[in-house]
């Protein structure tokens, strides 16, 4: 895994910002993996501002979201639709049959598990994948004990992590009890992996990524496994790597 250390979420943010655009240059049939949160926010601001000054060409490019809560329609304001649509779709003007996100209105969401798996292997998989990690090591919302081997599965979110994204929502009631997610081997199935951490709050997970074993206690900890992995992070969640 590369690690580039960076001064600030800025920094962070025009680093990964810069990466997906060069990866966009050399193929322009790009099949990008993005991720929502706190995280890849400034990400897409800096990639938007480059995109319309730049006035780069996305018609080519396809991209699949990791995640989504479970009972949420797309046009709620705390779904990952809504995020999408808001951050990065609608400024880039991609059009709806370029972006892909797991429905967690779907009717039968078991079903919808096994189509979001089927579209990404259609699309032969994706070149680069963004990822957060959460405070626990979780990477989309594989939360510790998930199988290194799972694909796009239904999950239950552990407290922490509804905890951590009550501040989204109006209460922590208001917080779904279960998401869609990407797996693991789904996600190891990327040919680039970009993880972004940034603040103090990531300190200890980055941690435990850079030092610590291979386990399925901490999903993120496969990543030592793949091939391709660039970690950009800044100073305050690096500040506990020696
Ligand atoms: C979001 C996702 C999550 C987040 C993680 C960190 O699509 O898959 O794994 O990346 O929870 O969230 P933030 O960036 O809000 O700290």
């Amino acid at each position: 895994m590369d690690v580039i250390r960076v001064q600030n979420e800025q920094e962070m943010s025009e680093k990964a910002a810069s990466l997906l655009f060069q990866q966009i240059q050399q193929k322009p049939h790009t099949v990008l993996g993005l991720a929502t949160g706190g995280t890849p926010k400034g990400t897409y601001r800096v990639f938007v501002q480059k995109a319309e000054k730049e006035n780069i060409d996305l018609s080519h490019v396809t991209t699949f979201n990791l995640d989504e809560y479970v009972g949420l329609l797309p046009s709620d304001t705390h779904s990952y639709h809504y995020y999408m649509d808001e951050h990065f779709f609608q400024p880039l003007r991609l059009d709806k049959e370029q972006t892909y996100l797991p429905r967690g209105d779907a009717p039968d969401i078991e079903q919808e598990t096994k189509r979001y798996e089927q579209l990404i292997t259609q699309h032969g998989g994706m070149d680069v994948q963004l990822l957060g990690i959460g405070e626990n090591g979780h990477i989309g919302f594989n939360e510790p004990g998930t199988s290194f081997s799972s694909r796009t599965h239904v999950v239950d979110l552990n407290e922490s992590t509804r905890q951590a994204n009550a501040r989204y929502f109006e209460s922590l009631q208001a917080v779904p009890k279960q998401a869609v997610t990407m797996g693991i081997a789904t996600i190891m199935g990327s040919r680039q992996i970009v993880l972004l951490a940034s603040g103090e709050r990531k300190q200890e997970a980055m941690k435990r990524l850079l030092e610590g074993d291979i386990d399925e206690s901490f999903p993120a900890s496969i990543l030592k496994k793949h091939p391709y992995v660039t970690i950009i992070a800044d100073k305050k969640a690096l500040s506990l790597v020696s």
